[in-house]
């Protein structure tokens, strides 16, 4: 095939409005508000980017903004670049001098009162934001991100949040740190539990769906919270996969991989955005004015505000970037960030800055009024104080039911031998066996707030337990999660043999994921590999269920297992819901958003990675692979099976070349999949569509996720799903510093199937 490179077709200055594409396509532009309806398709982001497009942004302030800057001191200014933990003591009197911007971890409405109050009784009243990390859940605890990205529908996102938001708003909680939309190839990094795994679409995609939930059409409204994309940018890469640590990265591969969710869930509105521990290329995300001024606030036009992570302004001292925190506030105010979270060298140190000039005034209006657009936005000024009286402290019956839902649509099934899956109901006695199979506390995972994780989840044992009132269920722990006492095998081995069939919930405790849970083992802790080979030998019926915020490598064992059940950490109702798909009443229909590797030797293993030279051959052994490994993970991107059986036909074009003129110009092409469910009941399956440019300037991944849609089959019904891939869909990023989107040329070829290992594909070439 012959391409001229030369003939390759920017976009910029292309595009007008593209309609709202891709994953969950219908659901998100059923909740888009108007102006992203038209403005923010997630897929479209980049298209409307490399155009010169801006993000909706904010302008509806602008008079009041200024008059309240006319009349602020620079300490005033610089009080708004703060922020402080509500736990600390002397904010009343901070907030009361107008030394205080926001506070970070207050969740009672009592508390944030006083607060308020005290910024009222401030020289010019201006309030603060109150702002806490409501990831997945407030009251009500979803399963982790990562588990929402397996369910591959994002209206499960966007009840997350809209859920979330309503009941942290009703606490006076007015900005959630989320959603994180860290693209992520690295598993032994334990906050892969909070973003929507390795593929950048699917990050981009609930990402969207989140800001969207959260903030709805108006984050001013008494049920909304501002969200907070982060963290800006790359943090999913760190090295060695060791939170905090270093990340290089390309341009390209900056702008292809990683920065395309951000893209997405600014140009989807999204209030403000939070930067990353970690470097960029030698440069900290906190000191970065490429990401953070040229990228973010230039190109995209965003107009929101940039927050600080944790001290992350003061940790540019040991980063070796910056001499002091006098120059660490130089370096980070002047790259972009706005807000300080926690340390306080801005407020510190903001007015000798700008006596020396190192800092100017226009930066720091800019910065002040980036913060106040937010604040005026979420109609802080009109109602600084939240109604106690209104507070909620325990979930509704009705959200309950939306988390239990939730949570059986993002389990995975990985493996069913001989349909050991569903159990019968009918079943007389049922062993529950393994140190999670009774937990109320873990299966909230790492996110859970404080007063979310003190309402005791729903445990596995009694969820089984009301799933068959009739049965007798009984629980032997087996083992504990970590160490490395096997003296309760024993008594596990008795159980299984007791009982018709034995399920053994073995997997993570929540802190060993999330934040500063890194592992370089990603096997299951201590002994419960040991406790399933155990249970095994008994030779009696058995299935696994894994409660995990990471992919864990179980090669060593998973054969042995009839049934996986990948549960994730499912939230509050998580055993109600572990039970729904054990027994059927939910045919589990999620699927991986992220790979499990074999071995921790093959990370990072991800199936949107470039061809080498010598791509994998069996027969060759000057290939790129593992003399000791298969080729590939264990269980692939976009793997999971059902109760049923589909079929997914190969995909057919609506046209077979299209100009990349015409693509520019908002041609599409149309992919139709027609997919059965051949099997004996209803069931869920994810219709899948990856391109790939297989010759392009630079090496482009082996497969792009660029679309998806579960749909829900009765036994022996078809239908035909139709997706329409654009210029956004085709083109791509290049290497260039000052950002490219390019279109080439040439054949594309473009894939179905209902996992990415899919080899089912069609040819389109663009002229
Ligand atoms: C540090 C984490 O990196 C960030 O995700 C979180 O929002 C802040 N702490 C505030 O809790």
């Amino acid at each position: 095939m012959s391409v001229s490179f030369t003939r390759r077709t920017a976009l910029k200055g292309a595009a007008g409005a593209i309609a709202l594409t891709g994953a969950g396509g219908a659901e998100l532009a059923a909740a888009a508000p108007a102006t992203a309806r038209t403005l923010a398709s997630p897929a479209a982001a980049g298209l409307l980017a490399a155009a010169g497009r801006k993000a909706p942004g904010n302008r509806r302030f602008e008079g009041k903004i200024s008059a309240l800057l006319k009349q602020m001191t620079v300490e005033e200014k610089l009080g708004q670049l703060q922020m402080r933990g509500g736990w600390e003591a002397g904010m009343d009197a901070e907030a009361r001098a107008g030394r205080l911007g926001a506070i970070l971890g207050s969740d009672s409405a009592a508390a944030i009162n006083t607060l308020q109050r005290a910024a009222l009784e401030s020289r010019l009243g201006i309030p603060l934001i109150f702002g806490l990390d409501v990831i997945h859940g407030f009251l009500t605890t979803f399963p982790i991100p990562l588990a929402q990205g397996s369910s591959f529908d994002t209206r499960v996102a966007l009840t997350d949040a809209t859920v979330g938001a309503r009941e942290a708003a009703a606490s006076g909680i007015r900005w959630t740190f989320a959603p994180m939309v860290d693209v992520s190839h690295e598993p032994r990094w334990g906050r892969i539990a909070e973003c929507y795994g390795e593929d950048p679409y699917m990050n981009a995609v609930f990402g969207v769906a989140k800001v969207r939930g959260y903030q709805g059409d108006d984050y001013g409204a008494p049920d909304r919270l501002a969200a907070c994309a982060k963290h800006y940018a790359a943090y999913g890469q760190p090295e060695g996969g060791r939170d905090y640590n270093t990340v290089d990265v390309s341009e390209q591969r900056l702008r292809n991989m990683y920065l395309p969710s951000y893209m997405a869930c600014v140009y989807a509105g999204c209030a403000t955005v939070m930067a990353a521990f970690n470097t960029i290329s030698g440069v900290p995300a906190h000191a970065n004015v490429h990401t953070l001024t040229e990228i973010l606030k230039q190109e995209w036009g965003f107009d929101g505000f940039v927050v600080s992570d944790y001290t992350g302004v003061q940790e540019l001292i040991p980063h070796g970037i910056a001499a002091d925190g006098k120059d660490a506030a130089r370096l980070s105010l002047n790259a972009g960030v706005d807000q300080e979270m926690v340390s306080t060298n801005f407020l510190t140190y903001g007015a000798e800055l700008l006596a020396e000039g190192k800092l100017s005034m226009e930066r720091l209006d800019d910065a002040v009024r980036r913060i106040l657009r937010v604040k005026f936005a979420a109609g802080l000024f009109d109602r600084p104080l939240v109604d106690e009286s209104a507070e909620l402290t325990a979930p509704s019956a009705a959200d309950r039911a939306r988390a239990r839902n939730v949570a059986a649509r993002s389990m995975v099934l990985l493996r069913n031998e001989g349909g050991a899956l569903p159990l019968a109901k009918t079943v007389s006695s049922i062993a529950v066996v393994g140190p999670l199979g009774n937990d109320t506390q873990n299966l909230h995972g790492s996110w859970a707030t404080v007063k979310g994780s003190q309402i005791p989840a729903v445990s596995i044992v009694d969820g089984i337990k009301a799933a068959v009132p009739g049965a007798n269920v009984t629980f032997t722990a087996g083992s504990t999660v970590t160490g490395d006492d096997t003296s309760g095998f024993g008594a596990a081995q008795d159980a299984a043999r007791a009982a018709d069939v034995t399920v053994v919930v073995v997997g993570e405790t929540a802190d060993l994921s999330g934040e500063a849970s890194s592992r370089s083992d990603i096997g299951l802790p201590g002994v419960q590999a040991g406790l399933v080979r155990a249970i095994a030998e008994t030779g009696r019926p058995f299935v696994v269920v894994l409660i995990n915020g990471r992919p864990l490598t179980i090669a060593d064992w998973h054969e042995l297992a009839p049934a996986i059940l990948e549960a994730w950490d499912p939230g509050i109702e998580g055993g109600n819901a572990v039970a729904d798909v054990l027994f059927g009443a939910v045919n589990p229909g999620g699927k991986l958003p992220v790979s499990f590797p074999r071995t921790v030797g093959q990370i990072p293993i991800y199936y949107n990675h470039e061809n080498t030279g010598r791509p994998f051959d069996p027969n060759s052994k000057w290939t790129s692979k593992y003399l000791d490994l298969p080729n590939g993970p264990l269980y692939e991107f976009g793997f999971g099976l059902s109760y049923t059986t589909f079929t997914v036909s190969a995909p057919t074009l609506s046209t077979s070349s299209l100009s990349a003129s015409a693509l520019q110009g908002g041609a599409r092409v149309q992919v139709s999949v027609q997919v059965t469910n051949t099997g004996s009941q209803a069931g869920d399956e994810v219709v899948q569509i990856y391109v790939h440019d297989p010759v392009a300037s630079i090496v482009q991944p082996v497969k792009r996720l660029r679309a998806f849609r579960r749909v829900t089959l009765a036994a022996g019904a078809s239908t035909t799903v139709r997706f329409r891939l654009g210029a956004e869909d085709l083109g791509y990023w290049t290497n260039d510093y000052g950002g490219e989107f390019v279109l080439e040329p040439g054949e594309f070829h473009i894939y179905a199937g209902n996992t990415s290992s899919t080899e089912s594909v069609a040819t389109l070439t663009v002229t």
